[in-house]
């Protein structure tokens, strides 16, 4: 069955239970320092980055230029996950960067962390981002990368980002949204797979966003990144398979395999469809 109408998608969606998401979403992150990660992702993906996302450092860099960020710059992450995304931030344009995530093994790997260029530059604080609220507006912009088709409370996620930003300021956000083909197996098949709780559409982003007072949204496909990343991801894990010597297990390499294969898949016919947003 074909699911068009965004309330549809959004009435499959509510059926989700966020407790065992979140619990599913906590024993993935907390095993993300893992070899079948670095060798499938953070190599070939991202250079070695341990950058758990799609958008990598393309996105980085364009937050970099579209909001000219130098030394006297802050940044906020939502969702930073071991902190790589601040760290490249940091490192590459000596802003002060400051990274909200719930996983405490992934914070604890962020906080490992030093910026190359600028000492003290980075903050990594423990806390579920769409609870937490910054005590003044004061950053110069705030992104999400990959957190928010994770996270069930879009209000409470955005009126972080909106707590941050003086009127004018942008957010940039990268993520998976439903696409026009999306089918209720795929996203149930997400949800048990990944905890995606929120692979809503598009539009849906651009209401809430309206809601949270940032008067302008771009909204861009970047469909083809995503095709680009599982297509990447395939390719080194089919390279692992043929590798004798490896040394990751046969079966993780079969299920990160199986995965692989159906993401690819769906963003291929739409029914996943990779967004990138600017709002301010
Ligand atoms: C796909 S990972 C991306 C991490 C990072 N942005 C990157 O690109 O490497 C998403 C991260 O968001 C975190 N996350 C999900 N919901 C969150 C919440 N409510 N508050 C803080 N972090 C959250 C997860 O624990 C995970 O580390």
């Amino acid at each position: 069955m074909k699911l068009p109408e965004k309330e549809q998608v959004l009435s499959n969606l509510s059926g989700f239970n966020v407790s065992e998401a979140e619990a599913r979403q906590q024993e993935i992150y907390a095993a993300a320092d893992s070899e079948i990660w670095r060798q499938a992702v953070y190599e070939p993906l991202h250079g070695g980055w341990d950058l758990a996302c799609i958008a990598g450092r393309p996105f980085l860099n364009f937050i970099i230029s579209d909001s000219a960020l130098g030394p006297q710059s802050s940044v906020l992450e939502l969702g930073s996950g071991a902190g790589a995304a601040c760290d490249y931030l940091a490192s590459s344009s000596n802003a002060a960067i400051v990274g909200i995530e719930r996983n405490a093994a992934q914070c604890e790997r962020a906080r490992a962390r030093r910026s190359d260029v600028r000492p003290g530059s980075l903050t990594f604080v423990c806390a579920d981002a769409s609870k937490w609220r910054a005590s003044s507006p004061n950053f110069t912009c705030a992104y999400l990368l990959d957190t928010l088709s994770l996270v069930d409370d879009w209000d409470g996620m955005l009126s972080a980002a909106r707590s941050a930003l003086p009127e004018g300021q942008a957010l940039y956000i990268a993520d998976q949204c439903a696409g026009e083909n999306i089918q209720a197996d795929t996203l149930q098949r997400a949800y048990q797979l990944d905890g995606f709780l929120a692979l809503r559409p598009a539009a849906h982003l651009r209401e809430v966003l309206k809601n949270q007072r940032f008067g302008s949204v771009e909204q861009r496909d970047a469909n083809a990144d995503a095709i680009a990343a599982f297509s990447t991801m395939q390719a080194a894990l089919g390279r692992l398979s043929a590798t004798p010597a490896s040394t990751i297990d046969p079966d993780v390499l079969a299920a990160w395999s199986e995965l692989t294969d159906f993401y690819l898949a769906a963003f291929k016919n739409r029914e996943l469809v990779y967004t990138r947003t600017k709002a301010w």
